[in-house]
């Protein structure tokens, strides 16, 4: 096959891991006899600084024009108090928006030889395998009125959280599909806050509504409170949850303490437009961010996004070989000891970024 991709590396870590995202996709590619036909664009806040404006329109044609999108992260802390159409987070929403990627699957499982990287306990993580499928479009991210504002001599700022019956019914029932087609527990975890919040209550609803078309599939609700709690103290009682933009938003980064570490988790985020391969279009991200705590040290780690690369040939191109692949690859490698020190651990041997890369890519 011909794969034609957009390379959004963007800001601090984010050229050090798709580097390295890369390198394994190429060389899956090779080994399959596939070939990519992949272009890199500036994003966020390597965007700014260049071409002033987190992302251009030419740079949007070119994700338009893709069949995927590869992406690093985006944010610089110089960005920090600048308005929002210059920061870098604002290409990210674009591409979210523009697209319509709605459905941002994060999946979380535990592997036993990482459970001496987490600070849960290791009886607490065994046979966590869930997925967060989190709405990307919508909700506080996205709300008008959202501005800052000065008002009877005081700063004030409002932010809005708005959902509409067909953004909250799509996303449901993604994560119905979702429960349906894996080999889980068969549940989704709804997650709201409808003690307080009119979204939640309607979203609430729906859920509802949609469950008595999956028979099979479990629905249970739960308050995010609850769910942030439940998710330390007994995670593997999960399969998918399915929740609005910003709770997800925050319940994945928790969620990644199962895993071991945010260095370990891939993104997919998927919308309405399919493709001729029985695929969708889609962006591939790992969910931590551009980290410039640690940029340039080259101590990343890259399995997150290389993680993205698997997830990339699934859910766009239906190549499920070659993203086994790739998972059985980044298997092998943390099977032999081979951390990146976010992972590291007593009797495990220290490798940065390129290295890791390099080691997976030997496993293929
Ligand atoms: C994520 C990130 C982004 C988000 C930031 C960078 C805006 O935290 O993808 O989880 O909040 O969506
Ligand atoms: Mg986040």
């Amino acid at each position: 096959m011909l794969f034609k991709i957009a390379v959004l590396a963007g800001d601090g870590i984010g050229p050090e891991v798709t580097r390295e995202a890369l390198k394994v996709f190429l060389a899956v590619a090779a080994k399959f006899g596939h070939t990519i036909n992949y272009e890199e664009a500036l994003v966020g806040g390597a965007a700014l600084e260049v071409e002033d404006t987190a992302i251009t329109e030419a740079s949007m044609q070119l994700c338009k024009a893709s069949d995927a999108i590869l992406f690093g992260a985006v944010g610089l802390p110089k960005y920090d108090n600048a308005p929002m159409a210059k920061r870098p987070e604002e290409a990210l929403f674009r591409l979210r928006k523009t697209f319509e990627l709605f459905a941002n699957l994060r999946p979380v499982k535990n592997l036993p030889m990482l459970q001496a990287a987490s600070t849960i306990k290791p009886e607490t993580l065994a046979g966590v395998d869930l997925v967060v499928v989190r709405e990307l479009t919508g909700g506080l991210y996205f709300g008008q009125p959202a501005k800052r504002y000065v008002e009877d001599g005081q700063r004030k700022a409002i932010d809005t959280l708005p959902y509409t019956e067909l953004e909250v019914s799509r996303i449901v029932r993604t994560a119905f599909e979702l429960a349906r087609a894996r080999n889980g527990k068969k549940r989704v975890t709804s997650v709201d806050k409808a003690n307080v919040l009119n979204t939640s209550r309607l979203w609430r609803e729906i859920a509802s509504e949609i469950a008595s078309e999956y028979p099979d599939i479990e629905l249970e609700h739960m308050l995010v409170d609850s769910a942030a709690m439940n998710l330390i103290r007994r995670p593997a009682a999960f399969d998918v949850i399915v929740t609005e933009n910003m709770f997800g938003d925050i319940l994945t980064d928790e969620a990644s303490m199962l895993a071991g570490s945010m260095g370990l988790l891939a993104s997919a985020s998927l919308g309405t437009r399919h493709n001729e391969y029985g695929g969708q279009f889609g962006m591939y991200e790992p969910i931590h961010g551009s980290a410039p705590d640690i940029t340039g040290q080259g101590i990343a780690n890259p399995l997150a996004a290389i993680g993205c690369v698997a997830m990339l040939l699934r859910s766009t191109y239906n190549l499920q070989e070659e993203a086994s692949a790739i998972e059985t690859a980044i298997m092998a490698v943390l099977e032999e000891g081979l951390r990146t020190p976010d992972l590291a651990a007593a009797g495990t041997t220290r490798v940065n970024t390129v290295q890791m890369g390099d080691a997976v890519v030997a496993k293929l």
